[in-house]
């Protein structure tokens, strides 16, 4: 077999045939679906008379072909494994084909597969070639008409994108339904579902006065778990008239939740397709967390109606057009119904564990990719989050107001197009009369750039210099020698030895105590006027740009910014760096074997919190948490995971025996007798009582364990049990965890989400034995391999949250990863290039643990490997 090739953006041409207009019929089998298509085809104006036409397909079985009527001869065209060319065609011309295909072997979820009793589509990126013969590329736009028949009994609901304009009953039981949708789209926006399907009503009238129906489609017994969904859509329909002037454009929307999806959602005109985990939700059996989840993924979805679909992307190197901003969308939306702060720590928190991570990783790659073996793999953390940054960065730069007029002049000027990332940034530049040349780079370079910053303080002049250097480390591909320096957003302010905030002047220009600098250059230096006294930095307020900051604070800094600063998210972050040296600093006693100690100027900042009234309870909470042993491993040159696993426990433990009766009466005062609602203030409480909780039974004290299990047992609502079962399981007394365990899994063993969640729980104890626990669980009977959500609860969660069982010096943990990988890659390639992940990420690891895990991506790659698990092994071992 020939090795897979890299496809380049720079190699890009137009389609050498366009398609107007689709008529599908779709005969539903759950072996043998006859799917028969008419494509009316003419040649792209911009492109040469007499070139062959090229359509795509893959494990397709041709029956019938046709052009005007006229069937063709074999040696007419030519039939590869993913192409169908024929050599001559007219100018304008109607192709027909017809094929079979067979849905119920469909395991890698992409194009028409069965998810437990119903048929359903993905077609993005590349699925549609898998249902019938097609330019299946986003440049070729076409309005379709689908006509889906199945049976009256097993399929009542026939489902397809746009409109339903006729329906009717057919010979041996069978009945049809016809879907018209008038908006051009690209391929991979087309939808199927059939199956015995319920759904519940509701209705929206835009702006304008159109009425919408609104329907969420379910299996009966999730009928329960719908409410939030629908309250969700209409908050977010509501928020894009507001936020971008963007107004729904069919009268039906449609949302169906499927329970074997390999991601979280998807946009498909009309007829948006869930995963059910991202849509459905109810107190009894969803956390808040995943409450909040499911809002922005219903908004992100709703959102791309218009950042998306209404203008799409040329070519899939432009995904982050789409994604990039149509995640900064969901996360304003997000932002402006819940705790703004905590949502951009949270959001932060992603993008500095996750994506940072891939940065510094064998697949890091630009926003803007210049080439890809599999484009599957590249709906990454880059392109999706480090893309919404992006964004994030344009508004900041232009203002609130220009980036509005930028934004609509993108809409307008491009509806109905397949455009590119220059013409999003183009809109901006003339809509904020800003050069953003340079500003380009954040889409062509890869990596995390790092801000060295000092601070300079002349009392005698009253001046403070701030002078920022910037670089960006070498990724593969780009040697750091040729990475150019970015434009960025600096927002900062000074504060005073007693926290006050220093008013800012700046080249003779007053600037209020806020203020947002560019940089330009490698090098930049900031000159302070009229400072009276030696200030300390706020850097970097908001996180207003997706960097590294460096500056040489000492703890007292650090105390005085958590406790003073003006901006919410630099007290968090200020908090974090202090909390991440205490850690560090037990890292290394306990690397020399040492008697670690709880760093003074923590435990006085952690009272600091407790002690003071906060009227952001949902930011506080965020405060006292430490950070993830993920995040203090991407700030390590050389990673010790078992000191990092080991320090955290410690400084977590000695925090909760220095403050337990502040715990304990945090712990108290945010008991709500209130009826569960999502609401953030509601969350706020719920977070600062489980995390206190935590902390409690860190101690290891047997009282605290009591009131764990005294919550789990009260059963008020999923988050509360769901923290209370955690720290159970997770601790040494197996006599309390172990029957919690089992209840839990007895009680909703019915509920596949809710044994998601028993998974996740028990794969993450980190106590040695957990590895059987893991496979004993494979072999449960609500595992299964081949539903990803499983997959991601069980070898996700143990992989990516449980990193000192995963990193065990035995090698067992990387063994039973790669056996997980190897298995996928023959069933579902998209999944197995995903969950392979932690195990390409060794590079500053210890060299036993290196050779382990290289040796296992060795074994993995003597299969015979897809093009995604081909890419990425490639990648990690180059
Ligand atoms: N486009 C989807 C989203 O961003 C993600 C997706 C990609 C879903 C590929 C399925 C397959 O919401
Ligand atoms: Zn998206």
């Amino acid at each position: 077999m020939a090795e897979p090739q890299a496809i380049h953006l720079k190699d890009y041409l137009p389609p050498a045939y366009l398609v107007d207009d689709v008529a599908l019929k779709f005969d539903l089998d759950d072996h043998a679906t006859r799917v028969s298509a008419r494509l009316k085809m003419r040649r792209h104006p911009q492109r040469e008379a007499g070139l062959p036409l090229e359509l795509f397909g893959t494990a397709l079985r041709l029956t019938h072909i046709a052009i005007e009527g006229q069937p063709l001869d074999e040696d007419e065209y030519r039939l590869d494994a993913e192409r169908l060319v024929i050599a001559k065609v007219p100018e304008r011309f109607e192709l027909t084909t017809e094929v079979i295909i067979d849905p119920a072997a469909n395991t890698a979820l992409e194009g028409l597969y069965r998810s437990s009793s119903m048929f359903c589509t993905q077609c993005e990126p590349e699925g549609f070639r898998r249902i019938t013969y097609y330019p299946d590329r986003p440049d070729v736009m076409a309005t379709f008409t689908t006509t889906v028949i199945g049976d009256r009994e097993r399929l009542p609901v026939l489902l397809s994108n746009g409109n339903p304009t006729e329906s009717g009953e057919l010979p041996n039981g069978r009945h049809f339904v016809t879907w018209r949708d008038p908006f051009p789209k690209p391929s991979y926006l087309f939808a199927l579902v059939a199956g015995a399907l319920e759904k519940v009503e509701d209705h929206f009238t835009t702006v304008s006065g159109r009425q919408v129906t609104l329907q969420i489609w379910v299996e009966r017994e999730n009928l329960d778990k719908t409410e939030f969904a629908m309250g969700a859509l209409k908050r977010a329909m509501k928020w894009d008239e507001e936020a971008y002037g963007r107004e729904y454009d069919l009268d039906l929307f449609m949302i169906v939740a499927v329970n074997d999806f390999n991601m979280g959602a998807m946009e498909n005109k009309g007829l948006n397709i869930f995963n059910s985990s991202a849509v459905l939700a109810n107190p009894a059996t969803t956390v808040d967390a995943n409450f909040q989840r499911v809002e922005g993924i219903v908004a992100h979805e709703y959102f791309h109606n218009w950042s998306g679909n209404r203008v799409t992307c040329r070519d899939w190197f432009q995904l982050a057009l789409k994604e990039g901003f149509t995640v900064f969308r969901d996360q304003s939306f997000s932002a402006d119904v819940n705790s703004a702060p905590v949502k951009r720590i949270e959001d932060v928190s992603v993008l500095r564990t996750m994506q940072f991570a891939e940065d510094a990783g064998p697949t890091a790659h630009p926003v803007r990719p210049e080439s890809f073996i599999e484009i599957s793999n590249f709906y990454t953390l880059t392109v999706y989050e480090k893309g919404a940054e992006i964004v994030r960065m344009l508004r900041q730069l232009l203002g609130a107001e220009r980036f509005r007029t930028g934004a609509d002049l993108y809409f307008s000027r491009f509806d109905g197009q397949a455009v590119r990332v220059e013409d999003f940034v183009s809109s901006m530049s003339e809509a904020g009369d800003v050069d953003l040349t340079r500003f380009m780079r954040w889409y062509a370079q890869a990596g995390t750039p790092v801000l060295d910053v000092e601070g300079e303080y002349d009392a005698k002049a009253q001046v403070y210099r701030l002078k920022v250097r910037q670089h960006t480390p070498a990724t593969p591909g780009q040697p750091a020698e040729r990475k150019l320096p970015l434009h960025l957003p600096l927002r900062l302010g000074l504060l005073d030895a007693g926290g006050a905030a220093i008013p800012l002047w700046l080249d003779g220009e007053s600037r209020g105590t806020d203020t947002v600098v560019e940089l330009f250059e490698a090098e930049h230096e900031f000159r302070f006027e009229r400072v009276p006294s030696a200030p300390v930095p706020s850097l970097l307020r908001g996180f207003s740009a997706p960097v590294k900051l460096r500056f040489p604070y000492d703890r007292e800094q650090l105390a005085l910014l958590v406790k003073y600063d003006e901006d919410g998210f630099n007290r968090w972050d200020a908090g974090q760096r202090l909390a991440l040296a205490a850690i560090e600093e037990v890292m290394l006693a306990l690397q020399a074997g040492a008697e670690p100690r709880l760093d003074p100027t923590l435990l006085d900042v952690f009272t600091h919190l407790l002690d003071t009234p906060s009227d952001d309870l949902a930011v506080l909470a965020e405060m006292l948490k430490l950070p993830s042993e993920a995040y203090i491993a991407g700030e390590q040159e050389a990673i010790d995971i078992d000191a990092i696993h080991q320090a955290r426990r410690f400084v977590t433990r000695a925090l909760g025996e220095a403050l337990e009766p502040r715990f304990r009466a945090l712990f108290e005062a945010n008991q709500s007798e209130a009826p569960y609602a999502p609401s953030f203030e509601q969350i706020a409480q719920r977070s600062l009582r489980n995390v206190a909780l935590g902390y409690l039974c860190a101690t290891g004290g047997e009282k605290a364990l009591h009131l764990a299990q005294h919550q789990f047992e009260q059963d008020r609502n999923m988050t509360d049990v769901r923290a209370a079962l955690t720290l159970l399981a997770h601790s040494d007394a197996h006599q309390l965890g172990d029957p919690a365990v089992k209840a839990f899994g007895e009680r909703w063993a019915h509920d596949p989400l809710v044994m998601d969640q028993w998974f996740a729980i028990q794969v993450t104890r980190p106590q040695p034995d957990v590895l059987d626990r893991v496979r004993f669980l494979m072999r449960h009977p609500a595992f299964s391999i081949k539903n990803p959500n499983k997959v991601r609860a069980l070898i996700g969660a143990f992989a990516n949250l449980n990193r000192v069982n995963f990193h065990r010096l035995d090698g067992e943990g990387y063994r039973l990863v790669a056996d997980v990988v190897i298995e996928l890659n023959r069933l579902n390639p998209d999944i197995a290039a995903r969950i392979v992940t932690p195990l390409t990420r060794f590079q500053r690891l210890d060299a036993k643990r290196q050779s382990l895990m290289r040796a296992e991506l060795e074994r993995i790659r003597r299969e015979p490997l897809s093009r995604n698990l081909f890419e990425v092994i490639e990648k990690a071992l180059a």
